[in-house]
């Protein structure tokens, strides 16, 4: 149609992902700084009905699925109100898919009013299985309040669920054959992902990243794996263990990017969109939707946002630069 978003490279974007708020329960090495970051402006956060009202216009420009992350999502004290909103939307073909990124901490609690509010599905991080590493890594003592977040979510019948795993050298790099037979005895799919250039305290380094391929290699050594056809617009590369039914997936978006099939826009909590996890420049909705602009304006915003978006992350071009907004505030 001719409203969609499409961009100068033929992308159609149909993955509207929102941040709904940027404050975490957990402070993990590869996102934030020990001592937090300086938390978005309250007055700036976008309320529930503003949160529906460009959730509304995307749809109507093609967008089919709505993904909640955070910092962590169900931190917002109004997150089960919020994902009934997004799932009551209709677009052109039918009701948005609304599904969130998680850490699980507060599933015991809110997983079955999530499902009730129309919740598809949920991916969980989980970097490591052992405690201390948990601790460490986290800088909270809190795996089992994860675990039994995991457990919550599986109870209420979320699927697919997934785990997502930053692999880290030193660090959880020898628990990826641990992870992925925990993940298969819940019927998850386990998912590693390369460490980004996002991290508040810029720790990244490119020779210290584990590459997708040695991800791999130390899976082969346990699982035969064969490689699952088409991806799609997915970041995942996804294979078969042993056969099946179980998948693993490896998201290598430093050494071989997804951004050519991207299909993501996104909306932080304080208003702003942006097209790309990189981007350099945000488009402020706050005036439009504080304003007396129109629908209309918010569309054309984003379609303005969408024809701006360049062809890929440029980890790897000079003059590189890490967005000045932390990974806590983009979500992920
Ligand atoms: P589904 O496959 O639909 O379940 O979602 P997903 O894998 O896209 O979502 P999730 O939030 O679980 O993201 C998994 C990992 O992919 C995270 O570590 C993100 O950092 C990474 N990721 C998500 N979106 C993007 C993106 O637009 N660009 C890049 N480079 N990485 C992304
Ligand atoms: N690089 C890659 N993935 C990251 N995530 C957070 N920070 C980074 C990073 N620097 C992941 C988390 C979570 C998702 C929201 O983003 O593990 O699964
Ligand atoms: Fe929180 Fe997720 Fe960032 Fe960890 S990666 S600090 S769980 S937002």
């Amino acid at each position: 149609s001719p409203g969609a978003l499409v961009d100068r490279f033929g992308r159609v974007h149909r993955d509207l992902r929102i941040s709904l708020t940027d404050r975490c329960s957990l402070r993990c090495t590869y996102c934030m700084p020990e001592e937090g970051v300086e938390w978005l402006a309250k007055d700036n956060i976008l309320t529930t009905d503003e949160l529906a009202r460009v959730a509304e216009v995307a749809a109507s420009l093609g967008i089919t699925e709505v993904r909640l992350t955070g910092g962590e999502p169900l931190l917002r004290r109004d997150v089960v109100d919020v994902v009934a909103r997004m799932a009551a939307i209709e677009g052109p073909e039918g009701p948005l898919e609304v599904s969130m990124t998680t850490n699980a901490l507060a599933l015991p609690k809110l997983a079955r009013p999530l499902r009730d509010a129309g919740l598809a599905r949920v991916n969980i991080s989980i970097d490591t299985l052992r405690r201390e590493r948990f601790a460490d890594l986290t800088r909270r003592d809190r795996l089992d309040d994860t675990l039994a977040g995991i457990e919550a979510a599986r109870e209420v019948g979320f699927a697919p669920l997934k785990f997502n795993a930053v692999a880290m050298r030193g660090v959880n790099d020898d628990e990826v054959v641990d992870l992925v037979r925990f993940a298969v005895e819940r019927d998850a799919e386990m998912r590693f992902i390369e460490q980004m250039p996002l991290d508040a305290g810029h720790i990244w380094s490119r020779v210290e990243m584990v590459r997708g391929e040695e991800i791999l290699d130390a899976l082969r050594a346990a699982f035969t794996l064969e490689p699952v056809g088409d991806r799609g617009a997915s970041p995942a590369e996804i294979f078969r263990v042993d056969g099946g039914p179980a998948t693993v997936g490896v998201i290598a978006s430093v050494t071989a990017p997804f951004c050519g099939a991207c299909d993501r826009v996104r909306l932080t909590a304080d208003g702003q969109i942006r097209n790309c996890l990189f981007a350099r420049e945000e488009s402020d909705l706050l005036p439009l939707l504080r304003g007396d602009a129109g629908d209309d304006d918010i569309a054309d915003l984003l379609r303005r946002s969408i024809a701006g978006k360049l062809p890929g992350h440029g980890i790897d071009e000079p003059g590189f630069l890490q967005p000045q907004r932390p990974m806590s505030a983009i979500g992920g």
